[in-house]
């Protein structure tokens, strides 16, 4: 259920068309090209349809009427999936050297796309490494280790998986009356009728591959319209790549600003990114800082999720350079993929960008659009003349705001999504060359052998033991802790989280309120996600003794018609005036979504206070220490709470008279209730999360 729902929130985004730069023109090459394979793959494909031991497969007891049906759906259905942009059709996906040549055509195809953009010349020097030919930075975190195929086996994995979907679908047409796959026959079946459905090619796609942004405002697009964010640039590169090859490529931009890896983004990690994420990256150096850390619990946060994600690391650079490469080799020794941008590669790439200071008019006109006015007087993005002018675009909601300087333009977005995305693509085709290499009759006992290996590496990840250093991150030198309480069950422990920020996918998908309202990012004044209610609003509300989910105007911009900084810090509040404000989870449709046991947790219940800006925290607005004072009262199941553990890093665990560990309700469920207790105050909780 999970799937299909996520699939209608990305819908907007994977349907669009390509149209990089001059991409239209290209596009339009490409169906000619593709049309011209089509041709020459045709020869093969009647022969198929005629082939003799299908012919018999008739069966005396279906009329020729029926086969007649079969044969009319199944070849309209053939063209019809021609004329999709992902060319071809299903059959096509089952041969694994058609599959290569679509993928090649594909990475043909964006690579003509961005010798438009950067100049052919530009292209190589940037993208390409000089000594290897290899593109550029993304590299495994240990060279020559397990991480490239363990990549490679999950993609792997998909692609045979949509193989088998394609089996499964074809063979069984028009509500299982039509074997398409087998010869375009009528089948034999009880629920058969002569009725002819309405045909409905709804989907080119068999699989999809998720692929999600983890990081602070730069890689969240601040100061750019979302479609200028790395990821977005990335998501259309690779839509038309995967979806060669039948797969679905979506690009979740879950960044979010003034936010580091830890605690909260971590340990909610999948209530935020989706429980179906196949790659994720960390983009937090400059939130994150000294605490490298809090890679390793965001890192392990993400690979433990359903979707086994592989992890990448982006913008790894400064001081803490050394230490933040550990750790993501622990992930790898963990038995994680870990994979990451590597910062010496991207500044050969800066360096290959040519100047544009001191060129005259016609010469700036002459340089490719993605490099003019890049680098001026050897400043990236900025300087004299048009680099500072030209590093935003201005044509649409041009009072968008937090266009600083340590925010990445649109060129320097669009410069790291390809990169990622030429890794990406050479990764499936390397994939799918072996695919040819150990394909061999037996097609479904290779995807159960993945499988099982998978099964098996995930298993390895949850018993691997942590390094040392995960003993740092928290304090638990406090004597209200339990002297044999270890902070691993913060990296590796079952949790669960009930989150008010964005984006996330909980919310997207009408989790977090059990609502019917569902959505993804999109301009403020669009969205179709249950918004809760703006925080003025709310506090003139009657709230009914409940706790609200509120959003504050502050960062929103709402006469944006695109989508612009959808990322926000809503939370829930409990206002002086609400009295006992109470909030319980996981609800019936989070219980569901993340396969929730009361049974796996100890009852350890953490809230996270909704971050300030600056540190600074506006008036009114109570927290740790005013608990502390008395300002306000928390229970938990009917337990009054005395204290609120500091661990440090945002997180606060709840202690009653018995300790830390909470019991749920007969249902599992946790009550928590909050009473503000000075005149004008309020609590804002931007997540509850239970170990
Ligand atoms: C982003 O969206 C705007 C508005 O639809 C469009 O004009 C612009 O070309 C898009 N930018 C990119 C890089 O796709
Ligand atoms: C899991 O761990 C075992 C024992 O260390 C090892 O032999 C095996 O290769 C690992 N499996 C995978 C898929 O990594
Ligand atoms: C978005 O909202 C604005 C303001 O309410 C409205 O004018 C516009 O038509 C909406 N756009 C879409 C695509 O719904």
């Amino acid at each position: 259920m999970s799937t299909r729902d996520e699939r209608t929130t990305n819908r907007k985004a994977t349907t669009l068309p390509s149209s990089l730069g001059n991409g239209t023109q290209s596009f339009v090459g490409s169906v000619i090209i593709l049309g011209a394979l089509l041709c020459l793959w045709m020869g093969s494909e009647l022969q198929f349809l005629q082939a003799p031991e299908e012919i018999k497969l008739r069966s005396s007891s279906i009329s020729d009427a029926d086969h007649a049906m079969c044969e009319r759906i199944c070849t309209q259905r053939k063209e019809s999936s021609k004329k999709n942009r992902f060319y071809g059709t299903a059959t096509d996906l089952l041969n694994p050297e058609k599959l290569i040549q679509r993928a090649e055509n594909a990475k043909r195809n964006l690579i003509e796309d961005l010798r438009k953009d950067y100049g052919a010349r530009y292209f190589v020097q940037i993208f390409q490494d000089e000594e290897t030919g290899e593109f550029r930075p993304i590299v495994p975190i240990t060279p020559d280790g397990p991480s490239m195929e363990r990549l490679k086996r999950k993609l792997l994995i998909k692609v045979l998986s949509a193989q088998s979907n394609v089996k499964r679908q074809e063979a069984s047409v028009n509500d299982g009356r039509c074997d398409c796959l087998n010869g375009n026959q009528a089948v034999a079946s009880k629920s058969r009728s002569t009725s002819e459905k309405t045909l409905s090619f709804n989907s080119p796609f068999f699989e999809r591959y998720v692929w999600a942004t983890g990081g602070h405002s730069s890689a969240a697009g601040h100061g750019n319209l979302f479609n200028e964010t790395y990821t977005y640039y990335m998501e259309r590169d690779l839509v038309d790549v995967f979806g060669a090859v039948g797969i679905e490529f979506v690009g979740r931009n879950y960044a979010m600003g003034g936010t580091s890896s830890g605690s909260e983004i971590a340990m909610c990690w999948e209530q935020i990114f989706g429980s179906d994420v196949d790659i994720f990256s960390w983009d937090f150096g400059m939130t994150d800082g000294k605490t490298t850390e809090k890679i390793l619990l965001y890192g392990l946060r993400g690979g433990l999720s359903p979707g086994h994600p592989a992890f990448m690391g982006i913008h790894m650079g400064g001081s803490s350079r050394a230490d933040r490469e550990e750790r993501i080799k622990d992930l790898e020794k963990m038995g994680m993929a870990a994979f990451m941008l590597d910062d010496t590669g991207l500044s050969n790439m800066k360096r290959a960008v040519p100047d544009s200071a001191g060129l005259g008019e016609q010469e700036l006109a002459a340089l490719p659009e993605y490099v003019r006015n890049l680098k001026c007087n050897d400043g990236f993005e900025k300087g004299e003349p048009f680099c500072d002018k030209e590093k935003f675009t201005h044509f649409i909601c041009d009072n968008r705001g937090s266009q600083g300087s340590w925010h990445p333009g649109f060129k320097e977005h669009a410069m790291t999504g390809h990169a990622v995305s030429l890794f990406l693509t050479n990764a499936l085709i390397s994939a799918l060359k072996s695919l040819r290499e150990d394909f061999g009759d037996d097609d479904k006992g290779l995807l159960d052998q993945l499988r099982s290996t998978d099964e098996q590496a995930y298993t390895n990840l949850t018993q691997a033991a942590l390094p040392t250093v995960y003993a740092r991150l928290y304090q638990t030198k406090n004597e209200a802790i339990p002297p044999d309480f270890d902070q691993s069950i913060f990296y590796k422990g079952h949790n669960f989280c009930h989150t008010g920020r964005l984006p996330s996918q909980t919310r997207y998908l009408g989790y977090l309120t059990e609502s019917d309202k569902r959505g993804g990012p999109a301009p403020w004044a669009n969205v179709t996600y249950d918004t809760g209610l703006g925080k003025d609003e709310a506090i003139k509300n009657d709230a009914k003794g409940s706790m609200q989910l509120i959003f504050e105007g502050r960062g929103r911009v709402r006469d944006c018609p695109v989508t612009c900084m959808p990322d926000a810090k809503d939370s829930f509040m409990t206002h002086y005036k609400d009295g006992w404000a109470k909030i319980s989870f996981p609800n019936t449709a989070e219980r569901t979504a993340y396969r929730y046991d009361s049974n796996s947790l100890k009852g350890m219940l953490i809230i996270i206070f909704r971050s300030c800006d600056w540190g600074k925290c506006e008036k009114g607005f109570l927290r740790h220490e005013e608990f502390l004072d008395g300002k306000w009262e928390m229970k938990v199941n009917g337990h009054e709470v005395k204290d609120l553990i500091n661990f440090g890093h945002d997180t606060f665990a709840a202690k009653d008279s018995n300790g830390i560990y909470f019991s749920p309700n007969s249902e599992g469920i946790y009550d928590v209730e909050i009473k503000v207790n000075e005149e004008g105050g309020y609590v804002l909780v931007s997540s509850f999360i239970i170990y």
